[in-house]
């Protein structure tokens, strides 16, 4: 969703006449979006800051704004804290990002924007990031959530949730299939729960199935599913639309009912199993992967065996695991029984270990297959090689030259390692 908003910013600011530059000492304004999801993203912006700050202090006159969720959660305190700052503006502030940058150039005075805009007309940016130019593309759904995951800052620097009208979902995914993308990722925070709060709006499976539609469009992917939200018809979508990609991420948190309650994840297990169970009557060939969390206050060795068992029951082909991370006005901070973080961490190390078993094994069994990859583009680091994609997300690289991006292709899986393979085209 970062990435997705730091390319609107960039439209935008191209749109107006400035040019991207790599080179720090070269810009006249430098923008940080950032994330606060956990802790560690934090830090991680403290840093970078540091660094933009020692610039400044050594003469430079460059504008520096922080955008993205610590800037909706710090506001002013950033300011406070950091008086080489010019601009702080949260996520729901994007959109404006051009009169934003305008009035911290021309100001002397720092410029902040933590307001979330009025959700009637929301407005969704449509212009297209220059940095986009491969076969696929993210296409923006929501905005915001409605959740309250007691983990979870987002939809305390997000804001409320807010679904895009579906004739411009489709108009933007019709511009990118002229534009040569054919594969389509719609992305909101709770993609499930599309459209069911604005009246006369269509659902996330009638939108699937309009998406599908649109002639040019060869995949679709989306991200992220609630499980909670998660309804037969668009568990109908998958068995029904070829298009539809055999691949759902779908988060889980914790495999423990103790611990889901106390998330507040409005699921069970056991649902969350038949969920993964229906979906793949209706898709046999579909692949899962998941978002885990150890360490939650009050888990103890017997939850966290229910999220292995739950692991290993489901055989997620990848998992996005974490610690943990106590946020900012979120309820969970408040439980009194936070869990050792060597504990935590132990039991971090013992999931990531089973995860890449698993990730492994699933590689493995592609080993003398022949897949269907579409071409995304030059391989990262072999000349003379590129990689594609699998209907189920796999990376498969091999030897061929840049003109075959875009092209969907047959490949023989020679050689599989955890999170990518080898082949060669047939
Ligand atoms: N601590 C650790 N992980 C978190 N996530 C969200 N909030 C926290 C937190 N406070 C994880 C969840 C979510 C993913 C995007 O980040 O697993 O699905
Ligand atoms: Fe956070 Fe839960 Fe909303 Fe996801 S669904 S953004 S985890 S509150």
């Amino acid at each position: 969703m970062n990435a997705y908003d730091t390319g609107k910013m960039r439209a935008l600011l191209v749109a107006d006449g400035f040019v991207e530059t790599a080179e720090p000492e070269e810009a006249d304004v430098i923008l940080l979006n950032t994330c606060s999801i956990r802790e560690k993203a934090v830090d991680k912006m403290r840093s970078a800051l540091g660094d933009y700050r020692a610039m400044k202090r050594n003469g430079s006159t460059v504008t520096i704004g922080v955008a993205g969720c610590v800037a909706q959660q710090e506001g002013q305190r950033l300011l406070d804290q950091y008086r080489e700052l010019d601009l702080v503006f949260g996520p729901d502030a994007v959109p404006q990002v051009r009169k934003l940058v305008r009035e911290a150039i021309r100001s002397r005075k720092p410029v902040l924007d933590t307001d979330f805009l009025d959700l009637e007309n929301y407005p969704f940016v449509s212009e297209v990031d220059p940095a986009d130019h491969g076969v696929s593309a993210f296409v923006t759904i929501q905005k915001g959530c409605d959740n309250k995951c007691t983990f979870c800052i987002v939809p305390s620097t997000r804001g409320a949730e807010v679904s895009r009208p579906h004739a411009e979902i489709l108009e933007e995914v019709r511009a990118f299939v002229d534009r040569g993308v054919q594969e389509i990722t719609l992305i909101g925070q709770n993609v499930n729960s599309y459209g069911l709060k604005q009246a006369g709006e269509i659902t996330f499976a009638q939108l699937l199935r309009r998406v599908a539609a649109v002639p040019g469009v060869r995949r679709i992917r989306y991200t992220t599913s609630h499980p909670r939200d998660m309804g037969d018809d668009v568990i109908e979508a998958h068995r029904d639309l070829e298009v539809l990609a055999p691949q759902l991420h779908l988060p889980v948190q914790s495999g423990s009912n103790r611990i889901l309650r106390r998330m507040k994840r409005y699921y069970k297990r056991e649902r969350y199993l038949e969920i993964v169970q229906k979906l793949r009557e209706a898709r046999p060939d579909i692949v899962l992967s998941t978002d885990i969390i150890v360490g939650f206050p009050g888990e103890t060795d017997e939850d966290f065996a229910q999220t292995m068992s739950l692991l290993n029951e489901v055989g997620f082909v990848a998992a996005f695991s974490f610690k943990f991370s106590g946020r900012p006005g979120t309820p969970a901070l408040r439980l009194k029984d936070a869990v050792d973080p060597a504990v935590a961490q132990q039991r971090l190390m013992a999931y990531q270990e089973r995860q890449r078993e698993l990730s492994r094994e699933w590689m493995l069994s592609l080993e003398g297959t022949v897949q269907n990859v579409l071409v995304e583009g030059p391989s990262r680091h072999d000349e003379g090689v590129v990689c594609g994609r699998t209907g189920t997300h796999a990376m498969i690289n091999f030897p061929g030259s840049i003109d075959l991006v875009g092209q969907w292709l047959d490949v023989r899986v020679t050689r599989a390692f955890t999170n990518s393979a080898r082949g060669e085209r047939v």
